[in-house]
């Protein structure tokens, strides 16, 4: 499907606001009416932010595989912005961590990443998403050529990957949640695989006719 680009435009500050929803809805609770947070509103916000941050990653993931099954080139368009949603709620599932669980003690925090393996997996995956934010301007393309950029940039399916083992080990009893963000993460992951091993076996099938 093509679109204008007034019409994509548009869509792109729907998406805009649409993802900062979620974050408007916490703070606007948090500050005016806590109680609808449940008992443990810190706990709440920690895992909220956790859950969206992993919803963007995968909607980050989902933007490829979305322009080869639809043949919209246009939601590519989207990608980076949705890649920096997933990293402003990491952000801010890291800084509410840090505020409601411990109070800014920094030896608290190593310890903590250093000795619970959940955790040290999540800010592994935050670690990874750091660069990426980092270099999602045009003009880092540009400084880092594209094919560098590329390869630095596939760091995003590790990402995935954390994500949802980061959350698999949080859950103590009912592992559906992160089984379905499992799911979800290996079809994405795995039709990127499928297209690699057919456009290699093409390139070989090519190549040999030209011998
Ligand atoms: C420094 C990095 C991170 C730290 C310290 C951290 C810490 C935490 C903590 C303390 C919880 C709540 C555990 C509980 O209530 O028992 C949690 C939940 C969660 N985190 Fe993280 N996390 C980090 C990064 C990430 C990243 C990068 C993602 C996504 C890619 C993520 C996704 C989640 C999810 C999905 C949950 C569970 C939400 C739910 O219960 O619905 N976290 N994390």
């Amino acid at each position: 499907m093509r679109l204008s680009n007034r019409m994509i435009t548009a869509i792109k500050v729907a998406v805009f606001l649409a993802a900062l929803v979620p974050f408007g809805r916490l703070v606007w609770l948090a500050l005016l009416d806590p109680g609808a947070l449940g008992p443990n509103p810190a706990e709440y916000i920690v895992r909220s932010t956790g859950e969206w941050c992993l919803r963007f990653v995968a909607a980050t993931l989902a933007i490829t595989p979305l322009r080869r099954w639809t043949g919209s080139a246009w939601v590519m368009r989207l990608r980076r912005m949705i890649g920096l949603y997933a990293f402003f709620y990491g952000a801010v599932h890291f800084a509410s961590y840090i505020s409601f669980d411990h109070v800014f003690d920094v030896g608290a925090i190593i310890k903590d990443i250093i000795k619970r393996p959940f955790i040290t997996v999540g800010f592994a995956a935050l670690l990874l998403m750091l660069p990426l934010a980092i270099t999602s301007t045009n003009a880092m393309v540009r400084r880092l050529g594209g094919r560098r950029w590329l390869t630095l940039h596939r760091a995003v399916y590790a990402v995935g990957i954390l994500g949802v083992v980061h959350y698999w080990m949080m859950v103590k009893r009912d592992i559906t949640q992160p089984a379905i963000y499992a799911l979800i993460v290996a079809v994405l992951l795995g039709a990127r695989w499928v297209w690699s091993r057919r456009d290699r076996l093409r390139a070989t099938a090519r190549a040999a006719q030209a011998a």
